[in-house]
């Protein structure tokens, strides 16, 4: 083994990982090959297509600049963590958002750090750093538009299961406190 190898961890998709790379092997490289995980896909090498995009912290960084050094302590997550459970994943299957396959992982970890209701320009700013050259991003914008009405409508009904209980929790208690 070189002795320029050092072990480094992080926390990946919840759960903690170490291994023994060169710091400045690629963050790509080390998810890919070191910690199996090959969603994460490889387009340009040069942080100009956004198809390596992974969260670092909560933010949306092309994992093809990041030295693994970089990723010591902290939360990544790759597409792997999402467990094809998250809504926008069920929503660019649905609606024609996962386009080519490569750019995909990537467009869905970009799209999962937007706001809760992000505007068109706020979806398209977001995805700026997302190159799309075969289709075009209409079925991308309107999975994401999906996807955060989905969300939207699942929260106000929670948010009026929580105040019908609470209305009946009132009513019990008035009930009770009659003579
Ligand atoms: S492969 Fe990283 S930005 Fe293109
Ligand atoms: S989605 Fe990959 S090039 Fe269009």
């Amino acid at each position: 083994m070189t002795p320029a190898f050092r072990p480094i961890a992080f926390v990946l998709n919840g759960r903690r990982v170490a291994v023994r790379v060169h710091p400045l092997k690629r963050l790509l490289d080390v998810l890919r090959e070191d910690c199996r995980l090959t969603g994460t896909k490889e387009g340009c090498g040069e942080g100009e297509c956004g198809a390596c995009t992974v969260i670092v912290d909560g933010k949306a960084v092309n994992s093809c600049l990041v030295p693994v050094a970089q990723a010591a302590g902290t939360r990544v997550t790759t597409i792997e963590g999402l467990h094809g459970r998250h809504r926008l994943q069920a929503a660019f299957a649905e609606l024609g958002g996962a386009q080519c396959g490569i750019c995909t992982p990537g467009m869905i970890l970009a799209a999962s750090t937007l706001g809760p209701k992000p505007t068109l320009d706020e979806v398209r700013t977001g995805l700026a750093g997302n190159i799309c050259r075969c289709t075009g991003y209409e079925g991308i914008y309107r999975a994401i538009k999906a996807a955060n009405k989905a969300r939207g409508a699942r929260r106000e009904a929670r948010g009026e299961g929580r105040e019908a209980r609470g209305t009946a929790r009132a009513r019990t208690a008035a009930r009770r406190r009659r003579p």
